[in-house]
C-alpha cells in the first residue's frame, strides 16, 4: 500500500520506518527540506498520494487546532483511511469531525514509543532490554474506528508488529485516549506529571485472552 505519515518526528519515523519494510511510505511535512533523506514531500500532495495516512503530529487541545490541520491536508482526503495516532490531552477535540469524508481510527496511541519498534522474534514485544519477550506473541494495540474500514486499519497494526483489537467505532477514540493518559501519568512521573508514581516507560498494558479482532 502507499502510506503517508504526517508528522515526522519520533512516532511518524518510527512507524513509518517498520511499515517501510512492507510498504512504500512517504513522510508529509511542512518544510520537508527540513527532513533531508526520507522520503518528505508537503502535506496535501502525501495525502493525495497515499491510500492510508497516519496522524503523527502533536496532540491538538481545540477543535479549531484539528480543523486547521485537516483543512492543511488538502481536498485528497476523501474516501481515505487515517490512523490518528496523538494524544490530546488537555481536550477531547475530533480529528473524526474535521474530516467528515475520510475514514478515521485511533490507534498507536496507546503505547510508548519505545515498544513501536522494539520486537523480538516473531514480533514478540520485548521489554526489559532483553529478551523478556512476552511469550504468547506481540502485544495487543486497541484500536477504534469505522466497522467498514476496520480490516485496513488491522492490516496497517499487524503490518508494525501488533495484534489488533477493535473496540469499536471512533467515538471509543476518548476511551483510548484516557488510556494513554493513564500510561503517561504512570510511566513519566519523573517528568512531574505524576510524581508520586514512576513506573518508567519500559512497560504496556495488555488485552489478555478473549477472542482477536
Ligand atoms: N512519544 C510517544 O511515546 C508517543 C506514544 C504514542 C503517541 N504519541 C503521540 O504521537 C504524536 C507525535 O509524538 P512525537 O513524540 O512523535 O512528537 P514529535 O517528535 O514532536 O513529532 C511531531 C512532528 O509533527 C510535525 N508537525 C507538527 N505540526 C505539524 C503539522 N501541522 N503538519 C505536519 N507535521 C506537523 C513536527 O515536524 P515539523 O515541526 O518539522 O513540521 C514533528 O516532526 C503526539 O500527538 C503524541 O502525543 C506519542
Amino acid at each position: 500500500m502507499r502510506i503517508g505519515v504526517i508528522g515526522a518526528g519520533n512516532v511518524g519515523k518510527t512507524l513509518g520506518g517498520q511499515l517501510a519494510t512492507k510498504h512504500t511510505v512517504k513522510y508529509g511535512c511542512r518544510d520537508p527540506a527540513k527532513h533531508p533523506g526520507i522520503g518528505a514531500a508537503p502535506v496535501p500532495s502525501v495525502c493525495d498520494w497515499a491510500e492510508v495516512l497516519l496522524v503523527c503530529t502533536p496532540g491538538f487541545s481545540t477543535a479549531a487546532e484539528a480543523e486547521a490541520l485537516a483543512t492543511s491536508f488538502g481536498p485528497g482526503v476523501r474516501g481515505k483511511v487515517f490512523i490518528d495516532a496523538t494524544n490530546p490531552l488537555s481536550a477531547w477535540p475530533k480529528l473524526e469531525g474535521a474530516l467528515p469524508s475520510s475514514y478515521v481510527f485511533k490507534a498507536f496511541n496507546t503505547i510508548g514509543l519505545e515498544h513501536m519498534a522494539a520486537l523480538g522474534p516473531q514480533g514478540a514485544a520485548v521489554f526489559g532490554g532483553e529478551a523478556a519477550a512476552i511469550e504468547r506473541g506481540p502485544i495487543t494495540m486497541l484500536y477504534a474506528g469505522a466497522e467498514e474500514k476496520r480490516a485496513v486499519a488491522a492490516a496497517i497494526i499487524s503490518d508494525v508488529g501488533f495484534d489488533p483489537r477493535y473496540v469499536g467505532p471512533i467515538r471509543y477514540a476518548r476511551n483510548l485516549e484516557a488510556i494513554a493518559e493513564l500510561w503517561i501519568h504512570c510511566g513519566i512521573g519523573a517528568a512531574g506529571l505524576n510524581p508520586t508514581v514512576d513506573w518508567g516507560g519500559d512497560f504496556a498494558f495488555q488485552v489478555v485472552g478473549g477472542r482477536k479482532g
